[in-house]
């Protein structure tokens, strides 16, 4: 395969998004839009990236470094265009062999194979190549002046003549050329244009010129929405959405109502899960097969092992391993704790920094006090175990195999294997007195009180 070097551009100020966080970290699917970007890069073949930010960008630069480690950085001090950005990433491109493709960072749902679809004409003989598509409403977007399968120009929507402004196909966001015809032609771009600004997209018109041959592609324009700002965020957030419903159901899992299935990029579900309607996976959760998330669950960070049942209104948080077969019912919330096999907390409870032990059940109402106001603490329960009803388990505590913890019960200190612990007020009965105390409160709600009688 031919060397590929990406050079992906991230340095505008995104002012539509009217917004204090730079644009291309606002997130699809829980990943800012730039590493979507990176990802089609990395698919495409792309060995080398670079990418140009903006000034100060700190934020910018740790997502690009988390996204694509080892991909080279470079900033825009002063937003002049998008050939001069790509112009900065000279050391990337000076000495380049293969071929460049120049990637706008603010399209997330570009995929490897459209980078590619570019790349691959250049494969074919063309000197220069670029991704067009046809958008339902054209504005804004720089046209594609073709003839015949030769572009001749792209031209910005600002410059644009009224005829040329009836061209339905757009550019996209890759536009790829040899090495050494980048090299040649990025120099000769100038800002003599409507907006002041030097544009990438000339090099079109000057390859033309250079009697270069320039060839595009077109692309579902599904793939290639760009973002520009917060209604074409939520339609790029909808389209990725669909994509994700859709992947879902291909590898076996049922979405009885697909559009109230949120999906995080990483969400991973194996065959036969079931997803009832409402469910919002947050990013790095896991589901192996068979297992059921019942209707509005909110997960993020968990695993839930093979056949267990999550939900209705379960929440799980980061850290949170529920192992198979397990059932973690309404109104119950799990952080950062490893839940055994075949273990049940059916109903209202908060199980935070705890290990329970398989087929432990444990009782409505179960809270483990694992922060005491300065730190937190583990508890651990062991295999077996039944903890009843409306328990506070006060961490550190320890509760081994088999014990048995009485309902009401404020557990502070550990327990035996096979122990029945009993921290409660002990009851107490007194003989007739409920009518006595019936007609005590009875006669004091029949007294006059205050001066209103
Ligand atoms: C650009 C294209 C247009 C295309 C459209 C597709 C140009 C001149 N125009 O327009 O033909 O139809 O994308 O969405 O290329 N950037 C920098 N530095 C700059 C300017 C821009 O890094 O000085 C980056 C931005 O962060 C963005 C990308 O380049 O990621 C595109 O810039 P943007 O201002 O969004 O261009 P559009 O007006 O959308
Ligand atoms: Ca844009």
């Amino acid at each position: 395969m031919t060397d590929l070097l990406a050079i992906v551009l991230a340095a505008g100020e995104g002012t539509r998004m009217k917004s204090v966080r730079p644009k291309v970290l606002h997130e699809i699917g829980g990943l800012p839009i730039i590493a979507h970007v990176l990802g089609a890069a990395r698919a495409a073949g792309a060995r080398k990236i670079a990418v140009v930010v903006g000034r100060g960008q700190a934020t910018v630069r740790e997502a690009v470094e988390a996204a694509a480690p080892g991909a080279m950085i470079f900033e825009q001090a002063a937003r002049r265009g998008t050939a001069d950005a790509a112009k900065l990433a000279r050391p990337a491109w000076e000495k380049a062999e293969g071929n460049v493709v120049v990637v706008y960072g603010d399209h997330p749902l570009l995929r490897g194979h459209n980078i590619k679809a570019v790349t691959e004409k250049l494969d074919a003989g063309v000197d220069a190549a670029m991704l067009g598509f046809e958008p339902k409403d054209p504005t804004g977007y720089g046209r594609l002046i073709t003839e015949g399968d030769r572009l001749l120009a792209i031209r910005e929507h600002s410059d644009a003549s009224e005829d040329e402004r009836q061209i339905l196909l757009c550019n996209a966001c890759a536009l790829a050329f040899r090495a050494g015809v980048f090299r040649d032609l990025i120099e000769k771009v100038t800002d003599r244009n409507e907006q002041g600004e030097f544009y990438i997209t000339d090099m079109v018109e000057l390859a033309n010129q250079a009697k270069l041959n320039v060839g595009y592609a077109v692309a579902d324009a599904d793939e290639v929405v760009g973002v520009n700002d917060r209604a074409q965020l939520a339609h790029a957030e909808g389209l990725f959405q669909r994509r994700m419903r859709h992947r879902a159901m291909a590898s076996g899992v049922t979405l009885i109502d697909p559009k109230t299935a949120y999906f995080s990029f990483d969400t991973r579900l194996g065959e036969d899960v079931t997803v009832e309607p409402g469910v919002f996976f947050a990013p790095g959760v896991t589901v192996e097969a068979g297992a059921t998330i019942r209707a509005h669950c909110h997960l993020e960070g968990a695993h839930v092992g093979k056949g267990a049942v999550i939900g209705p209104f379960a929440r799980l948080r980061p850290g949170a391993r529920i192992g198979a077969g397990a059932h973690i019912g309404n109104y119950v919330e799990v952080k950062n704790s490893v839940i055994g096999e075949g273990v049940k907390a059916n109903h209202l409870g908060y199980i935070g920094d705890a290990d329970v032990g398989a087929h432990t059940n444990i009782g409505a109402g179960t809270i483990t006090c694992n922060f005491d106001g300065v730190g937190k603490h583990r508890t651990v329960i062991g295999a077996n175990v039944f903890i009843g009803s409306n328990s506070a388990l006060v961490a550190p505590v320890k509760i081994a195999d088999g014990a048995y913890i009485a309902s009401g019960s404020v557990i502070t200190e550990d327990v035996g294997p096979g122990d029945l612990a009993i921290a409660r007020g002990r009851q107490v009965n007194k003989k007739g007195r409920a009518k006595e105390l019936r007609d005590k409160l009875g006669k004091s709600k029949g007294k006059p009180k205050g001066k209103s009688h």
